[in-house]
């Protein structure tokens, strides 16, 4: 696997595949990869014959109070680990070659409705972030699909939407979440936890599906579910930061009626803050 850290070296890189026809998948990461990150790329194999993938940790996707300086960065052993698993080509950027103007750039991309709820809510900023650094990534690599994991619902729905909004050449797909033997989603900010804490995460996976169940027995109170299943993360140890029960297509709150669910949560375990969801469709 070659690694590149400059545009034109990718660009350059690329250029022979293209000119030979072949489909190339992206996948894009900010690196300290698990098994998680590894599925897309199994995926990403699946519907290309080139495998892109790319390591970059994006200043403009972190609000001011955030985790951006501890943020882990493990690029050899990132490295290893993608080329274990067949990865052609990562793409491992300087912050000065992404936003040469410094953290700054002039064009953002944003899209409104769905940005700024829940997660976007509690981090002002962090979608148009990734909408923008998504954007430009895709206009580097120019793939053919781009595979992103569904663990981050709402970052997926924003790329679906700009991606659709913006008609960008790429297909989007979306893989399952990838858990430890407990539930607990993979995740690099597990990495903050310590043992105890670690345990007490996997509650998160614990009361999405006892909401689950809930509603597959028939409660339709979905107001006063999310507010049971906010003690139950509170009395577990966490500091919810929301859990809504939504709709799939469009994340607005479900009501009764809508039989294709999402239930998405946040919430603080001391250094991190976890998210996780669950999908499920009612007959
Ligand atoms: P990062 O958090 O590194 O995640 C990279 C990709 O891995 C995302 O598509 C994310 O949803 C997926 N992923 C993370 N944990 C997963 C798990 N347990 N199972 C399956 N997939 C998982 O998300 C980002 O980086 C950034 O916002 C990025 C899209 C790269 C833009 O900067």
């Amino acid at each position: 696997m070659k690694t590149v850290s400059k545009i034109s070296d990718l660009r350059e890189a690329l250029k022979p595949f293209r000119l030979q026809g072949k489909r190339i998948s992206f996948v894009p990461t900010m690196g300290n990869l698990h098994d998680g990150h590894i599925s897309l790329v199994h995926e990403a194999r699946k519907h290309a014959d080139i495998v892109v993938s790319s390591i970059f940790v994006n200043p403009l996707q972190f609000g001011a109070n955030e985790d951006l300086d501890n943020y882990p960065k493990t690029l050899k052993q990132d490295q290893a680990l993608l080329e274990a698993n067949q990865c052609d080509l990562l793409f491992a950027p300087t912050v000065s070659e992404m936003y040469p103007n410094g953290k700054g750039i002039e064009t953002l991309v944003e899209a409104p409705g769905l940005s700024n709820i829940y997660c976007g809510a509690s981090r002002p900023g962090h979608f148009r972030g990734v909408a923008t650094v998504v954007t430009k990534l895709f206009g580097i690599v120019q793939p053919d699909v781009a595979v992103f994991g569904q663990k981050d619902y709402q970052q997926l729905a924003v790329i679906r939407q700009i991606t659709a909004d913006l008609s960008l050449p790429v297909t989007i797909i979306g893989v399952e979440t990838a858990r430890n033997d407990h539930g607990l989603a993979l995740s690099s900010r597990n990495g903050y936890l310590n043992n105890a804490q670690l345990r007490t995460a996997t509650n998160l996976f614990k009361i999405l599906n006892w909401t689950k169940s809930e509603i597959i027995s028939g409660t339709r109170d979905y107001i006063a579910l999310q507010e049971e299943a906010s003690r139950k993360l509170q009395q577990a140890g966490f500091e919810p930061d929301y859990f809504h029960i939504c709709r799939q297509q469009d994340l607005l709150p479900a009501t009764y009626q809508d039989s294709d669910l999402v239930i998405l949560a946040a919430a603080q375990m001391g250094p991190a803050r976890l998210i996780d969801n669950l999908t499920f469709c009612l007959d």
